[in-house]
């Protein structure tokens, strides 16, 4: 069976307070886009990528997509129409039982090994699974007044992380199913929502999201301190 990446890269990156969507702001003098598809591309050369983008995008140059399969999709409203215009896009020529691996343009500091190791996990998986690490801080439910309502059990508590993966016709099918009220902001929650248990792959705590200003400079001392 084939394997098919999503990239969704049509969001305006609010929180950033950048002049620009912060998959455009530059780390090492490339784009985080161009990290994040280069490190797709190490692990998975023989993939088709689907890269979702806003319409008329001024920022994209495809200079930076290192993949001899790939396609360009108009992104969505909300990250989960991104995806499924992406899935559309490859509808008639994915299998049901094809792997796709959806994963934020946002993080560029994922590696080769956790993607490998994601993909090792989904040998003979049947549900589907994503990187994820255990909470380490102690965490708290808040009242809407910024109050602690009360601390949650640490453990078992993960946070997801991206890529997950998942067969073609199950994703297809989930997505489907989500409702924009449903709070869908991973691909997880809407196999969840079918009454089925993806699996958690342990991955490194420095895969993280490109959310914030301060993530920037963490995401450049990440990627040194990994080629070291
Ligand atoms: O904003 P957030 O970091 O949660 O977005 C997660 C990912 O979804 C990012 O890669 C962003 O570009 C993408 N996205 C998208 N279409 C939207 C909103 C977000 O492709 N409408």
């Amino acid at each position: 069976s084939r394997l098919w990446l999503i990239v969704p890269a049509a969001g305006q990156g609010n929180r950033m307070q950048a002049d620009r969507p912060k998959q455009y702001l530059e780390l090492e003098g490339r784009p985080v886009l161009a990290h994040t598809l280069a490190r797709l591309y190490q692990a998975f050369p023989e993939s088709c990528l689907c890269l979702c983008l806003t319409e008329g995008d001024p920022w994209f140059d495809p200079v930076w997509v290192p993949f001899t399969q790939w396609r360009r999709v108009t992104g969505g409203l909300e990250r989960v129409d991104s995806v499924r215009n992406a899935l559309q896009s490859i509808a008639g020529e994915a299998d049901e039982d094809d792997w796709v691996l959806v994963h934020d343009v946002a993080r560029p500091c994922v590696t080769r090994e956790d993607l490998l190791a994601l993909q090792a996990a989904l040998e003979d998986e049947p549900v589907g699974a994503l990187l994820a690490v255990p909470a380490a801080d102690t965490m708290k439910r808040a009242s809407d007044t910024g109050r602690i309502r009360h601390t949650e059990s640490r453990e078992r508590l993960w946070h997801a992380l991206t890529p997950q993966g998942f067969r073609y016709g199950l994703l297809k099918k989930a997505l489907g199913h989500a409702s924009s009220s449903d709070n869908v902001t991973d691909e997880a929650s809407a196999v969840e929502a079918l009454g089925l248990s993806p699996r958690l792959v342990t991955g490194r705590r420095d895969n993280l999201k490109i959310t914030r200003p301060e993530d920037l400079p963490l995401a450049r001392h990440i990627l040194a301190a990994q080629r070291e």
